[in-house]
């Protein structure tokens, strides 16, 4: 049975304020032309005054946390206490370079028009009739633009926070804690972002697929039954630098040609195994002149698969044929790795809340909605160290994300917005 009484139209409505809000949050962007809002910018602080904004507007007490991820709370109309255990529905609101519109934040936008769908008015004052309060969080770092670590802003919530991380530097040097500073940010406060156990009753996000199973499938919506775990590692290879047109070949030790090679490399090791997905996604030389060969190469790894042991068996592969490479050429090489998330299994009982919502949002001729394993990263990760946490995926037409023409359908998102609501229903009539 479903448990969502909403016309048709209120929630097209709904889906239209998320499109039109999408764009409105694109507009919002370090770079004229193309979307780019990192961690800590003056963008990130922009974001955060609309999404508060937004959120007061379904009646969402609202505050920024010590890891300037903006939060708004709704308490649940029986019992009413700011104490009591909340369901957690959010996203991110940063990007990469050069990004889409609506990775993580869709998600945001969406958790917003649940609450206005589930929201009641009593006395003036606005609650939820559910049997927990509601929390929307629209998570400050996800991707990791600016420092190279994903996942900062959901990791101070889920109390995970490591010291190390302050010194971490973007492009031009800023460290992390320096940027903390620049925002209006106390350092020595991160530990007030974290929430416990206690405070949860689980997290749900719903997400653009960022693949193209959905759309080869012809369907909307999929549960999602896990995320991918990562590692990702920044690689320096030293040789030398000398003039391109006086040094034979047999005297070159060229850290381009060897950083080149390392690329297929991974190519090749992975593709070879069937369930984990490398990228090289940087590679720079230095000093970078027309006519000096490369002494120095920088190149960036990132390993996803499903199961940790098989990742890191890869990457020992991948260790052991640069080893070789390297050996070859006459170079040395050396890795810093700058993210390692295992791989989060999806709460059961959330994957089956998100599922129920699903089959009553979508008209459909077999029973069972898609289950997908995400292969990219989400805040969900994070964030499952402290609860269980479910995700819904939306379809992205072709697959394309991490670009401008990342897309998504206003029918598919109102699907979305039917099917998050439903679930969060279920769930909590799960809890009665
Ligand atoms: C985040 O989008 C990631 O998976 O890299
Ligand atoms: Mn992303
Ligand atoms: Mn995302």
């Amino acid at each position: 049975m479903p448990l969502l009484e909403a016309s048709p139209d209120r929630i097209a409505a709904a889906a239209r304020r998320v499109m039109a809000r999408c764009d409105e949050l694109a507009r919002v962007s370090a770079q004229s032309g193309a979307i780019e809002r990192v961690y800590l910018s003056p963008e990130h602080a922009r974001v955060n005054r609309l999404a508060a904004e937004w959120m007061r507007e379904v009646g969402l007490r609202t505050w920024q946390d010590a890891a300037g991820n903006q939060l708004g709370r709704i308490e649940r109309s029986a019992d009413p206490d700011p104490a009591a255990p909340a369901l957690m529905i959010g996203s991110h609101l940063d990007t990469v370079k050069d990004a889409g519109r609506f990775d993580g934040i869709i998600g945001v936008l969406m958790a917003l028009e649940v609450v206005r769908l589930l929201r009641q008015e009593s006395e003036g004052v606005s609650r939820v009739p559910l049997p927990f309060a509601v929390e929307v969080a629209a998570f400050s770092d996800e991707e990791g633009t600016r420092f190279g670590k994903a996942l900062l802003g959901s990791s101070a919530v889920a109390g995970t926070w490591n010291d190390a991380w302050w010194t971490l530097a973007d492009e031009d040097g800023v460290t992390l804690r320096q940027a903390f500073l620049e925002f209006g940010l106390d350092p020595g406060r991160i530990g007030e972002a974290a929430r416990r156990p206690d405070h949860l009753v689980a997290y749900l996000e719903a997400h653009i697929e960022q693949g193209p199973e959905l759309d080869r499938a012809g369907e909307p919506l999929a549960v999602v039954s896990s995320i991918a775990s990562a590692r990702r590692f920044q690689l320096t290879v030293e040789g030398e630098a000398r003039h391109a047109g006086g040094t034979p070949y047999d005297m070159r030790r060229d850290a381009l040609l060897g950083a080149s090679e390392a690329a297929l490399a991974v190519e090749r090791i992975c593709r070879s195994e069937h369930h984990i997905i490398g990228t090289v996604g940087q590679l720079e030389a230095f000093p970078g002149a027309v006519n000096v060969v490369p002494g120095e190469a920088h190149l960036s790894v990132d390993l996803r698969g499903e199961l940790d042991g098989e990742r890191d068996r890869v990457w020992d592969e991948i260790s052991r044929e640069l080893d070789d490479i390297m050996g070859r050429r006459g170079l040395r090489w050396q890795a810093r790795e700058v993210h390692n998330a295992p791989a989060v299994r999806c709460g059961l009982l959330l994957q089956d809340v998100v599922r129920e919502g699903i089959v009553h949002a979508v008209e459909r001729r077999s029973d069972e909605p898609p289950v997908i394993f995400s292969r990219a990263g989400h805040d969900a990760m994070a964030i499952g160290s402290i609860t269980d946490v479910g995700m819904l995926f939306l379809r992205n037409p072709d697959g394309v994300s991490h670009h401008p023409d990342e897309a998504v359908s206003a029918a598919d998102v109102a699907l979305g917005i039917r099917a998050l609501t439903e679930s969060v229903l279920q769930l909590a009539a799960d809890r009665l």
